[in-house]
């Protein structure tokens, strides 16, 4: 039997969760949204002294919730990277107390390998998996060998898929952040599939460029401005009430199913070729904030299909940022005997992670024992 506590301060979410053994047991989210949504994007100043003030009642009513001891934890996993800098370092200065105070391990997770194992929480997956991570700071596929054996296939290189969903919806006048009214939007209409480019793919590469579309509804909405919201509403029933009034409802969602189908088409057209060059996959993963999106998650599912692919796609509660997955992420590393020490350190957005796991006795909660520095890349 083993006991995680999961810890996620990277962005705008503060989390706190247990995992025993695979299953969940529990989990505190308090969510900052609110908090950044009148600055239109996450204040990174903001994030940290949120988080630093959530934290602490969090892991309380964790406790509360569950009648854990902390003394019973048998390892501390904390998301070290990529983030906000002075959020991750939030994050880990309460698990290296943790640790200190309990004799827990410490181990480092990838907030990225994370959301790509989070549906390990609700259903078996099936190894090796291509997973597809789109969220709003990073657009990436990797081959995952085993749970703790990614390899990155293709990256952005400018704009996330999030990101260029959060973009067009400010254009549109849309709250922050907009993915989500640009999908719930876009399912009121047809797409043209002629109005948005499919950015970047007449190439042989596997990388990922979003900025073209972004500036591709930009120029849109320049050219017919009757297509912006007319205030900002935070409520969809509201907005999608106010817009048919107006007689404006048609025009947005037709642009908007556009949208959501050029980036879902892209998706597509690059995740296929990141499978052609990776023999003897069995699954498809699909994980980030973007994977609630109706038309991205419809094509996944119809290229997996195609493939002959098992696909897995988290619940929508799971697709955002949460604990849960990290400490899942923890469980395996700390099973596959991989440990970090307390001179640990966060990893901004934009560094790769480094592959700086202590490898001893799996399961080895202690620190003392045989632990040698793991040079190697990921790949164990
Ligand atoms: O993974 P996530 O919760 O946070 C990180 O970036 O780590 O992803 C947030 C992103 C935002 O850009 C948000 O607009 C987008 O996911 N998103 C969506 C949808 N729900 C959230 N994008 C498209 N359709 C959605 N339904
Ligand atoms: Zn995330």
């Amino acid at each position: 039997m083993t006991l995680c506590l999961g810890v996620e301060t990277s962005c705008d979410e503060t989390a706190l969760a247990l995992v025993r053994d695979g299953q969940l047991l529990a989990q505190r989210i308090a969510t900052q949204v609110g908090a950044h949504a009148v600055f239109g994007g996450v204040v990174p100043e903001l994030a940290s002294r949120e988080h630093l003030r959530a934290l602490g009642p969090l892991l309380d009513g964790l406790v509360a919730d569950t009648g854990v001891a902390l003394g019973e934890l048998d390892a501390v996993c904390v998301a070290r990277g990529p983030g906000l800098l002075g959020s991750l370092l939030v994050g880990m200065s309460l698990a290296k107390g943790l640790v200190l105070a309990t004799g827990a391990a410490l181990v480092g997770v990838n907030h990225l390998w994370a959301h790509l194992l989070a549906p390990a929480l609700e259903r078996p997956m099936a190894f090796p998996a291509l997973g597809l991570l789109v969220s709003g700071g990073h657009t990436q596929t990797y081959r995952m060998d085993n749970p703790v054996a990614f390899t990155t296939l293709g990256r952005t290189l400018d704009d996330a898929a999030g990101e260029a969903f959060d973009k067009a919806a400010k254009t549109l006048n849309l709250p922050y952040p907009g993915g989500r009214f640009i999908d719930v939007l876009g399912q009121l209409a047809e797409a043209d599939p002629a109005l948005f480019p499919r950015p970047y793919v007449a190439n042989d590469n596997l990388d990922f460029s979003f900025s073209g579309l972004k500036t591709a509804m930009v120029n849109h909405v320049a050219a017919n401005p009757d297509l912006r919201a007319p205030a900002l509403v935070d409520d969809l029933d509201a907005l999608v009430a106010a817009l048919r009034a107006r007689g404006a409802l048609e025009p947005l969602a037709r642009a908007c199913a556009s949208y959501n189908l050029a980036v879902a088409d892209t998706l597509r057209i690059k995740t296929a070729r990141a499978l052609d060059a990776s023999p003897g996959v069995r699954s498809l993963v699909v994980a980030g904030g973007v994977a609630a999106n109706g038309m991205v998650r419809a094509a996944m599912t119809a290229l997996a299909r195609e493939r002959g692919l098992d696909i897995v796609l988290p619940s929508l509660a799971l697709c955002t940022d949460n604990a849960a997955m990290i400490a899942l992420a923890g469980e395996y590393l700390f099973k596959a005997g991989y440990r970090h020490g307390l001179d640990l350190e966060a990893v901004p957005r934009g560094r790769s992670i480094p592959w700086d796991y202590l490898q001893g006795a799996p399961g080895q909660a202690r620190a003392g024992g045989d632990w040698t520095l793991d040079t190697r890349t990921g790949r164990p």
